[in-house]
């Protein structure tokens, strides 16, 4: 079995580039690799139907080593799904790690990551690399390019509150999500997107509480889809006024992520849970750190 964790993709600024793999929720793949050519997964739970991100993942890993397997995948999946923690990706990372653990083929985390990320081209209508570089590296993940791939990660010391609403999903969410994005960005709106940008990696690099809530700010994407999450601005009020350093959308949504530090973490979830009941929305607040990805609960690289 290897396990994959959720994640939370963009953390503000850092659209499709910025994610961190937090231990909140996790999914898990079993793996067997027998004789012939050709992918079948089977869900637990949630199940995505045949074009799902697994067997996507799958058929962009073949081709990227030159070869083809015969899988049975089985997946266990206990990420809310299409809540913005980055299940789809997730469930594929864990599945081709597997596979790599199980067949005993030489497949670098760039080809892993590069074939999950084509994946979610199933949940999502186009590729992203950010969470599929979170759910596989662990910690924090910086897409630096994506043709070629180049990926970077650390391990911040930080901790968050991942606000979870249980409202149905929406059809295509993250496909809606992405649809609503600017086709145009003014230049200083770029210009002050860089700068956070700037601020939430070297934040992220060296657990600076301060610089990475400066840079989870985002006048681009934030407020566009904003008005699709339900609750979002109270949720987003509330917490930061129980003492969390920021608050943001996690992914496409409609899970929330806020910096938290030890001492205000108590306030700001039940600060959270308490906006939530305030708009009639179930939800399920979780106090989470950075943690470990799926190559490495694969033994497939070092912490
Ligand atoms: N960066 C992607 C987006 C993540 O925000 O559309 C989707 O989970």
């Amino acid at each position: 079995m290897v396990r994959a964790p959720s994640t939370s993709a963009n953390l503000g600024s850092g659209f499709d580039v910025v994610a961190v793999a937090h231990d909140a929720y996790f999914a898990d793949a079993y793996v067997n690799v027998g004789s012939g050519c050709g992918v079948h997964v089977k869900f637990q739970g949630y199940d995505p139907g045949s074009d799902n991100t697994v067997t996507r993942a799958f058929e962009r890993l073949f081709e990227i080593l030159g070869r083809c397997w015969g899988v049975e995948a089985a997946v266990n999946n206990k990420i809310p799904v299409a809540r913005g923690l980055g299940s789809s990706g997730a469930t594929a990372v864990a599945a081709l790690a597997a596979f790599v653990r199980e067949a005993g083929v030489s497949a670098s985390p760039q080809a892993i990551i590069e074939a999950a990320g084509l994946g979610e081209a199933a949940a999502a209508g186009s590729p992203h690399f950010d969470n599929v570089a979170a759910a596989a590296l662990g910690g924090a993940a910086i897409v630096l390019s994506t043709q070629p791939l180049e990926v970077s990660h650390f391990f911040p010391r930080l901790l968050f509150a991942v606000g979870v609403p249980d409202v149905p999903p929406l059809r295509e969410k993250t496909r809606v999500m992405r649809e609503l994005l600017p086709r145009e960005v003014a230049f200083r709106a770029y210009v002050t997107q860089l700068a956070r940008v700037s601020a939430l990696v070297i934040g992220l690099a060296t657990s600076d509480y301060r610089l990475v809530a400066l840079g989870m700010r985002d006048d681009v994407i934030e407020p566009l889809r904003a008005p699709y999450i339900r609750g979002y601005a109270r949720v987003k009020m509330y917490a930061l006024e129980a003492g969390a350093h920021a608050v943001t959308i996690s992914g496409a949504g409609p899970s929330v992520i806020a910096l938290v530090d030890d001492k205000h973490s108590d306030a700001v979830r039940a600060a959270i849970e308490r906006a939530y009941a305030e708009e009639g929305i179930k939800a399920e607040v979780k106090i989470a750190s950075p943690t470990h990805g799926a190559l490495y609960y694969a033994g497939l690289s070092p912490p």
